[in-house]
């Protein structure tokens, strides 16, 4: 599985702390800053990774704020990305099992490293239940 990571400013320790685990996991990750703590504006980060998950160069994102609220309003503008924002474990597997999330969001101002880590890992590895909840993902797409 390609990912692809993106921060602000308010997630971008965060963010250096997952990207590393992840490379260390084997994954290839497509890094889309921030690239310091300076300050930036999120929806620059959110629009230019969207951009590129909508036409399919990596599989899934993940997206860091300083809430995750920022990132999510943004990213679920984009036909076809189904942007969650777990800041805690049941949400992450939620998630996945009846949202088939493609892009986590997670507020770096709220957790810590060690939670971040669990819900990660979780969203990387819970299915997706399909029948039923495909319907329902299949008409947010249709409709809108
Ligand atoms: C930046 O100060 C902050 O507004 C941003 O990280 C995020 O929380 C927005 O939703």
């Amino acid at each position: 599985m390609v990912l692809a990571i993106g921060s602000d400013h308010g997630g971008y320790e965060l963010k250096e702390f997952l990207k590393s685990i992840l490379i260390e996991s084997g994954y290839e990750v497509k890094d889309f800053g921030c690239y310091s703590q300076d300050s930036v504006d999120y929806p620059d980060i959110a629009i230019s990774l969207c951009k590129e998950l909508q036409k399919g160069s990596f599989d899934r994102g993940i997206l860091i704020c300083g809430t995750g609220i920022g990132m999510s309003i943004t990213a679920n503008r984009f036909k076809g990305i189904r942007a969650t924002l777990c800041n805690d474990l049941f949400s992450a597997k939620m998630s996945r099992r009846h949202n088939n999330s493609n892009l986590l969001c997670l507020g770096g101002r709220i957790i810590g490293k060690d939670l971040a880590k669990e819900i990660l890992n979780i969203w990387l590895t819970e299915p997706f239940d399909g029948d039923r909840h495909l319907r329902r993902i299949n008409k947010i797409d249709d409709e809108i």
